[in-house]
């Protein structure tokens, strides 16, 4: 196991009703602003449950933050707070919610005169402004991390960014908010926290037992929960899980002491930039290639969660470890997300190569836990997901 630190200082409040809880959690002497979505929490009572708690406080509303968050809609936020001289954020959404709203708490500290200057140079945020969220789509962990990704429609860009400063100082997550997700949004989040967990599960034997173990439970924990909540969104046994799962997919816990891959992502994400397709799609057309790109690298792992997960026992290192890239496409069909480039577009031809250009010109030029894939290679992993 390598050296760690481990720096988590996210409250989490975890239940059903707790959302009542912001009444204690924001603070009182502070202007805050409410940040939300396309109004899905203003047909599901979360809207008023929040503005319930927050009856005694100050607050001021930004809602139409987009599904991948857009710059240029933050943009707009940003001038809200500053005219408004806003001292907390509370976001209350999805992923992008609340990742948008991260960018915010830096751009707003940020003393450059282009915030795209945080994600395009990849500024560290060491201090930002407070915020909390509420949770409305398990998917993305970033309710309890400090990372964030930003899109840009004008220049096709989606780029991350993070750092100390940007953990959200609570987040509630009460798992009955998924009762009104549409299936396409709860299969999503499913395939986006079991993806997180094989990016820093599906590497090479690195001697960290007790991650691998906590890896394979919330694999299987997903595997076992994602045909009851699709079935049943209001099981709330199988929501409570499904929320946990992906909390606990990446808000760090499982990274700590072991490699890490994210090649998976950063080539994903440029699936998003120019298509526009789900994060979650991305990541199940381009996760089956890669592994088999890498199978020579990744075989012994594939190998053990072949036999953890899905109880593979027979045969040799190379069968079980194609059996379990196979399992895995399957899961993700099972979710009914399709795993090819060509299910969602018929424009794909040479889109390879764009992607091999987008990684160079950001400086991903050697990704996954070998450093090893370079644009070249990932361009090819692109071809074989087409
Ligand atoms: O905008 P509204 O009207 O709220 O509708 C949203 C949105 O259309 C809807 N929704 C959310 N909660 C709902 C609901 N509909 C009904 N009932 C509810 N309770 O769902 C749609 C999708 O929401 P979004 O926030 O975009 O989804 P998700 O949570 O999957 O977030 C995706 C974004 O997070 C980024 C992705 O790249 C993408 O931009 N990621 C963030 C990460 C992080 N910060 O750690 C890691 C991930 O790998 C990922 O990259
Ligand atoms: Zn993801």
């Amino acid at each position: 196991m390598k050296n760690f630190e481990l720096y988590v200082p996210t409250k989490l409040v975890f239940g059903e009703g707790e959302i009542k809880k912001l009444e204690e959690l924001v603070p009182k002497d502070k202007k805050v602003l409410m940040l939300y979505g396309g109004g899905s929490i203003k047909k599901n009572g979360v809207y008023e449950q929040v503005t319930a708690a927050l009856k005694n406080h100050t607050v001021v509303e930004f809602g139409g933050i987009e599904a991948n968050p857009e710059y240029q809609t933050l943009l707009k936020a940003l001038e809200v707070i500053k005219n408004e001289n806003i001292e907390f954020m509370l976001a209350v959404g999805g992923g992008s919610v609340i990742d948008g709203t991260k960018f915010l708490s830096s751009a707003a500290l940020y003393e450059g005169d282009t915030p795209w200057d945080i994600l395009a140079n990849r500024i560290r945020t060491y201090v930002g402004l407070p915020f909390g969220t509420v949770l409305t789509l398990p998917a993305t962990g970033s309710e309890m991390n400090s990372g964030s990704v930003i899109s840009r429609k004008e220049t096709k860009e989606k780029l991350g960014m993070g750092g100390p400063g940007l953990f959200p100082q609570f987040s509630i997550c009460d798992p009955t908010v998924i009762r009104t997700l549409p299936q396409r949004q709860i299969a999503n989040g499913v395939a986006d926290a079991y993806t997180h967990v094989m990016e820093q599960y599906l590497t090479y034997p690195a001697d960290a037992f007790l991650q691998d173990r906590i890896s394979e439970g919330i694999l299987q924990t997903l595997i076992e929960i994602a045909p009851k909540v699709l079935a049943d969104p209001n099981d709330y046994v199988a929501a409570a899980n499904f929320m946990w799962s992906c909390t606990m997919a990446l808000n760090g816990y499982i990274q700590k002491g072991v490699p890490t891959d994210w090649s998976v992502h950063m080539i994903a994400h440029e699936l998003t930039a120019h298509y526009g397709i789900d994060h979650a799609r991305t990541l199940a057309i381009i996760l089956p290639s890669a592994y088999t790109k890498k199978f020579e690298q990744k075989k012994e792992k594939l190998a053990q969660y072949a036999e953890q997960v899905f109880n593979i026992t027979e045969g040799s290192v190379e069968d079980k470890a194609k059996q379990a890239i196979e399992k895995t496409e399957a899961f993700f069909q099972s979710l009914g997300i399709k795993t090819r480039l060509s299910e969602y577009t018929d424009d794909y031809q040479g889109f390879g190569a764009k992607v091999a250009e987008s990684l160079k010109a950001h400086g991903m030029i050697k990704l996954g836990e070998h450093r090893d894939i370079t644009p070249e290679v990932a361009a090819e992993i692109v071809e074989m997901a087409y």
